[in-house]
């Protein structure tokens, strides 16, 4: 299967998969009765980069077969446009490999306007480059804000021809720090960034880490479901099926071991409610995918409905918690947090 059937692949799985219970159950807020602040006045605006949004969320990077990544794209941006939320754009490695920018190019700037704009790339595909500088043409057609890196082992170990040599790919993280004219971001693909990474990933310069963690879109899944020769690696296909740190695990560690680090939450975000939840652990917005991926194939309509809803639900948490700004939410507002020590 070559790349563009495998990456429609991934939207179609994504699409039908379920979710189960979720970590951010187990997270209860404390509630106030007198709240002494009024629902329309609560602060949602959120910098990211230095650049004003109405919201402490992020559509997480996604990408698909051409015509679909155009499409959705299309409707992300332009619901975020609409809102004042930002984006990131899914992985741009077509553009470098090939030329072939499949709408992730002006088009997606110009649909979002000036809001703040994520480019995306693997950091395993990092030593393909001729040269750092390589990474300029996926940046400046978007005009970037920021570089989101992403580490997906656990997803290319069960490709068929997946990249399964990962040593020294801290050394290019780095190199992409020292000349990045933007931010680097480095997330997970829904696995979990672990401590030990994260504190290497901070020392080779990158200024975001994004959790992605388990509970919301099973890459492991969507790779396993595509890859038919799969039965000469795996006895049974749920072998991995537990592997990795929840978002809320993630959270937990990062903050606990690198509290100066700033952390974005993203993995099996669903509503406004984890939005906040995951504010109160230690970050500082939230990035959502799956649970945009659906609206975004049908229209832009169709995602501001459920980003208007996100936004409502980040409001009424706000409220029931007596919090007259988002940016304030914090461990204090959980309920037992001695579970977190
Ligand atoms: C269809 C699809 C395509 C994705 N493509 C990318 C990608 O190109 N680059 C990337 O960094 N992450 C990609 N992701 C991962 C998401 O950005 C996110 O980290 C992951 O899905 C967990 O978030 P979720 O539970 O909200 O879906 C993709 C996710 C989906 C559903």
């Amino acid at each position: 299967m070559d790349s563009i059937n495998r990456k429609r692949g991934h939207i179609k799985s994504a699409l039908d998969q379920e979710h189960s219970a979720s970590c951010f159950d187990s997270i209860r807020l404390k509630h106030r009765s007198l709240p002494n602040i009024s629902l329309h006045q609560i602060v949602l605006d959120t910098p990211f980069f230095e650049k004003p949004t109405n919201a402490p969320f992020f559509v997480s990077s996604m990408t698909g077969g051409p015509s679909e990544s155009e499409r959705i794209n299309r409707h992300l941006a332009e619901a975020c446009n609409e809102l004042q939320i930002a984006m990131g754009v899914g992985s741009q490695r077509v553009s470098i490999q090939d030329g072939e920018a499949h709408g992730l190019n002006w088009s997606v700037r110009h649909a979002i306007g000036d809001l703040p704009l994520f480019a995306n790339f693997g950091a395993v595909n990092l030593p393909h480059l001729k040269v750092v500088q390589e990474l300029g043409r996926i940046l400046d057609p978007i005009e970037a804000d920021a570089l989101i890196l992403h580490l997906n082992p656990m997803q290319e170990v069960f490709q068929p021809n997946g990249d399964t040599d990962w040593r020294e790919i801290i050394g290019h993280i780095s190199k992409v720090c020292e000349w990045s004219p933007v931010p680097v971001v480095v997330k997970e693909v829904g696995f979990g960034l672990d401590v030990h990474s994260s504190k290497e990933l901070i020392s080779a310069g990158v200024k975001i880490l994004d959790v992605a963690g388990t509970g919301g879109t099973r890459f492991a899944d969507i790779e396993i479901e595509l890859n038919k020769d799969i039965s000469e690696i795996l006895s049974t296909n749920d072998v991995f099926d537990n592997w990795g740190y929840t978002t809320t695990e993630c959270l937990i560690n990062i903050r606990r071991e690198l509290p100066a680090s700033t952390c974005w939450a993203s993995g099996g975000i669903r509503n406004g409610l984890d939005i906040a939840k995951s504010m109160c652990l230690g970050a500082s917005a939230a990035g959502i995918a799956g649970r945009l991926l659906q609206p975004a194939t049908e229209s832009t309509d169709a995602v501001l409905r459920v980003m208007r809803q996100f936004i409502s639900e980040l409001r009424i948490t706000c409220f029931g918690l007596g919090v007259a700004a988002v940016r304030e939410l914090n461990t204090k507002h959980i309920l037992d947090d001695t579970r977190l020590d």
